[in-house]
């Protein structure tokens, strides 16, 4: 039964795709097919066909991303708190890593923008990290699962640029 409904729905769902999506658009399905989060993948990449392009994209909404979780990890703390001044200080270090892997995009190096990126994710765990250690839960995990699962998303994109 769970088949049939399965089949079905990838009827309908194939017979609806092939009337709306677009060439750049399925293209832009082809990007994320091996993404470990292809709806995260697709929202990130849009009709964006170039990886290069969609790698960018994906690092300057997470710099936005970051100074907004910046901005609302004041609502728990002010940074007298130390817990609060490690995360803080772990957003500013992922911001300086993501600028630089621009940079390491523009000169195409490949190591750079890898460690790079891969730096920035570790900020993110750092600041969970922070409050864990204090056994207190992260009142920003969500935030921090999310930047991390596009920051993945950022170093699986880069792997088709050539
Ligand atoms: C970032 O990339 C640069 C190359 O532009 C490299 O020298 C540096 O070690 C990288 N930083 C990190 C944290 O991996």
């Amino acid at each position: 039964m769970a088949f049939k409904h399965y089949t079905l729905f990838s009827l309908v769902f194939l017979a609806a795709a092939s009337i709306s999506i677009s060439g750049a658009q399925a293209r832009g399905v082809n990007l994320c097919a091996k993404a470990d989060y292809p709806a995260l993948c697709l929202l990130l990449v849009k009709g964006e066909t170039d990886p290069t392009r969609a790698t960018e994209s994906v690092i300057y909404r997470l710099i936005r991303q970051t100074k907004k979780a910046k901005k609302h990890l004041s609502r728990f703390g002010t940074s007298q708190s130390q817990v609060i001044q490690v995360c803080q200080e772990s957003y500013d270090d992922a911001i300086y890593d993501l600028h630089t892997c621009l940079d390491n995009l523009k000169s195409h190096d490949k190591a750079g923008f890898n460690s790079n990126l891969s730096a920035a994710l570790t900020d993110y765990v750092t600041c969970d990290d922070a409050f864990g250690e204090l056994g207190e839960t992260s009142p920003v995990q969500n935030v921090n699962r999310k930047l991390r699962r596009m920051a993945g998303t950022g170093l699986y994109l880069e792997t088709m640029v050539h």
